[in-house]
């Protein structure tokens, strides 16, 4: 297989940016290129040196002016609920109840869960997200279906089977034992299989008894390389509900306290009604807080307060939260992000909103070795940005002068639109849907 030699306005985070002039940020190269090798990265620079570094033979991908970013990550969502975004008018317990456990069980048929997986994966690559975060329902048949999916298209994807064994419809219960056997059994198949990796996933203390817990604490144990996914402090009744199936803990974040589940690998969803000592602990522990901004605004939620978060020291990241959340577009998330801290007196500028979706989302899973950022020996995983898709955008960028302007444009006006290719381990996937190749293969086998 060639090389490949990306060409266009390349821009990568090198560590989180402090304000809009904060050029130490990142590197820019106004006419750069990354060179891919193998599905990694080969070198990243300026197009005349790299041009050099990559000899004769190398095919050349001419994506000028369009900015070339590292691929998005999504560190939050739910694949079931594909078709049950935008569920009209109810707040988190009754949209559960009403919608989302009605959709879920149809992912026990396989052919079903395997028809939505790559709708799903499509919709993320065609949003420019390379890299997400996923819970699949309760059944078996949905995680071989999720991570089947990815690796089709040889996406780098985390996620797992919900296990939930009360407050749930009968179709979509576990017990603790089956979940615990049906969990280790996809971690075997799955976790560190090409670029898969299995993530736990207790959906939350009301849906699992105290005897599930147990379990998910001795599965995080035996398997301290996985990832743990939960939902916490979404919203007031949930958090009553919550504390009363638990009333030996301290708050929230104490139920999973008890039961191990808080550590560097630990993603929890939503945190928005979080008292100072909770967000500590997360702190100490490392956990990460998942900031959903449309998710949050589409269920009347809350406001997430990554202030706080940051003054007490504690990780977060951002996500899309589908179905809850609203689009599959980190832009759109973005936009929604600027929005919801705005209205609590915060900023959010577009550097910091840009190193969030790459770097920010990447060191949020302790991944960013292998993506988030474009650097020689990287995942080649990269979306092609175009800021002009859109009539409104042509005109708004008409009197666009920095960079910054320019991302703020994107993330405010920008959708799937923008995204005019996106590499998925050096290869071109945005018009390629749903067609795996040989080569798709070939690179899968190599980067395992
Ligand atoms: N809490 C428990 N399950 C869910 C879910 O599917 N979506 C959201 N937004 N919150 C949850
Ligand atoms: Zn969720």
């Amino acid at each position: 297989m060639s090389d490949l030699l990306i060409r266009g306005r390349v821009l990568t985070f090198v560590r989180e940016p402090e304000g809009i002039d904060d050029t130490g940020a990142y590197r820019y190269y106004e006419d750069g290129a990354v060179l891919v090798v193998n599905g990694k990265i080969g070198g990243v620079g300026s197009y005349s040196d790299i041009a050099k570094q990559a000899g004769e033979r190398v095919q050349i991908a001419d994506h000028r002016p369009n900015l070339v970013l590292p691929g998005f990550i999504d560190t939050h969502l739910h694949f079931p609920q594909t078709q049950a975004i935008a569920s009209y008018g109810a707040q988190l317990l009754e949209w559960l109840n009403t919608y989302v456990f009605v959709e879920e069980q149809k992912f026990k048929e396989p052919q079903h869960a395997a028809f939505i997986a790559g709708r799903f994966m499509d919709e993320l690559l065609s949003n420019g997200t390379t890299t997400a975060v996923a819970y699949c329902s309760v059944h078996p048949e949905s995680v071989d279906a999720f991570f089947t999916a990815a690796e089709e298209r040889n996406m780098l994807m985390i996620g797992g089977k919900v296990m939930m064994d009360r407050n749930a419809p009968d179709a979509l219960r576990d017990t603790p034992m089956q979940g615990y056997e049906e969990t280790k059994q996809l971690i075997g198949k799955w976790h560190g299989r090409g670029r898969a990796h299995y993530a736990i996933s207790p959906r939350f203390a009301i849906t699992s008894t105290p005897e599930q817990m147990e379990m998910g604490r001795a599965l995080f144990a035996e398997h301290p390389d996985c990832y743990v996914q939960t939902h916490l402090s979404e919203n007031k009744d949930e958090i009553a509900f919550a504390t009363s199936l638990y009333p030996e803990a301290k708050d929230y974040t104490d139920i999973y306290a008890r039961y191990g589940l808080l550590g560097r690998r630990t993603l929890l969803g939503h945190c928005i009604h979080m008292s100072d000592r909770e967000i500590s602990v997360l702190a100490e522990t490392g956990a990460v807080g998942v900031f959903c901004p449309t998710s949050n605004l589409f269920l009347g939620s809350g406001l997430f307060d990554r202030d706080r978060f940051d003054k007490l020291g504690a990780r977060h990241s951002v996500a899309t939260d589908v179905g809850a959340g609203t689009s599959f577009s980190m832009l759109e998330t973005m936009d929604e992000a600027y929005k919801v801290l705005h209205l609590q007196g915060q900023r959010l500028s577009p550097l910091r909103s840009f190193y969030m979706m790459t770097l920010g989302n990447a060191r949020g899973l302790d991944l960013e070795h292998r993506i988030g950022s474009l650097h020689v020996g990287a995942d080649a995983d990269i979306v092609i940005l175009d800021s002009r898709a859109k009539p409104a955008m042509q005109l708004r960028m008409q009197v666009a002068s920095s960079l910054a302007e320019e991302l703020f444009v994107l993330q405010t006006m920008g959708d799937d639109r923008c995204v005019a290719e996106v590499y998925v381990a050096g290869l071109p996937m945005k018009h390629r849907r749903s067609e795996p190749t040989q080569d798709r293969a070939a690179r899968a086998a190599e980067l395992a």
